[in-house]
């Protein structure tokens, strides 16, 4: 991680009360097989070009933080939209199955290589020809993971209100205005005191910085990170492309 983002991750895991994500970030690095992993379930898919990784960091820095947060917070739930090929997902049952603990409740209304994109704001990305929602994600990581068909607004009131409430949210499913409002407003309503609030995409719109002042939360946000090597992609991985925020202890909501 660089190092300018190191102290901004540093900032926030000290202001959530969160323990440091160092030693995290070290056992992600030397965890080499979920890598190969995702490059054997990617091997024969024509819709991933990339078919090789030399280093994690390569899949971003927002796939290592959500890996961070949930070995730092050790979340006996966490509720995600959003799932497409599962990548993401993938990173976060990694870091559950570490903990020993947790479920994971992920959220997704296909898009659907032959039906189109579920999105309505404006994203055309697609699952490969055949393939079913969280399909990078193998047999031996599925043990934690509770994936539910539909959309957000069918699936998640019951999925933060069914047992002991979440501790961590992540928005990453259609990104209008609407559906987000939507999804932070319900995660902040349901989540457990402290639960920390993800929001990939934050600045399509003003959505995620209109609710974080709307109710005075804590804001954060971080750069998309990724692989470097081009001036295209420079630009790219210093863009800010994930925000952060967390329910305060005591308040009403
Ligand atoms: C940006 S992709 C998710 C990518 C994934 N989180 C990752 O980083 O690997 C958005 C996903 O949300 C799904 N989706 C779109 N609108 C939705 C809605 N209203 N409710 C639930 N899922 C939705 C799309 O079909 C797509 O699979």
């Amino acid at each position: 991680m660089r190092q300018f983002t190191l102290s901004q991750v540093q900032r926030f895991t000290e202001l959530a009360g969160l323990p440091s994500f160092q030693e995290y970030v070290l056992e992600l690095e030397q965890d080499t097989q979920l890598v190969r992993d995702v490059e054997a379930m990617v091997a024969d898919v024509d819709h991933f070009r990339t078919k090789h990784w030399d280093s994690v960091h390569e899949l971003g820095l927002y796939r290592i933080f959500l890996y961070c947060l949930t070995r730092s917070r050790r979340p006996g739930l966490f509720v995600e939209t959003g799932v497409l090929h599962g990548l993401t997902s993938l990173f976060i049952l990694e870091a559950l199955e570490r903990n020993g603990q947790g479920r994971l409740v992920s959220i997704d209304a296909p898009s659907y290589f032959e039906t189109g994109p579920a999105n309505l704001d404006g994203v055309d990305d697609r699952l490969p020809p055949r393939k079913e929602p969280g399909w990078v994600i193998g047999p031996h990581r599925r043990q934690r993971f509770d994936l539910r068909i539909g959309l957000s607004s069918e699936h998640l009131e019951p999925a933060l209100c069914e047992g002991p409430p979440a501790e961590i949210f992540l928005h990453d499913s259609d990104h209008t205005p609407q559906n987000m409002k939507f999804e932070l407003e319900t995660a902040l309503r349901f989540l457990a005191p402290g639960g920390i609030i993800v929001c990939d995409n934050c600045i399509n719109n003003t959505a995620f910085f209109d609710f974080c002042s709307a109710f005075q939360l804590p804001m954060f946000v971080f750069p998309a990170g990724g692989p470097g090597g081009t001036a295209k992609r420079e630009r790219e991985r210093n863009l800010v492309r994930f925000g952060v925020t967390w329910k305060p202890v005591g308040g009403e909501f």
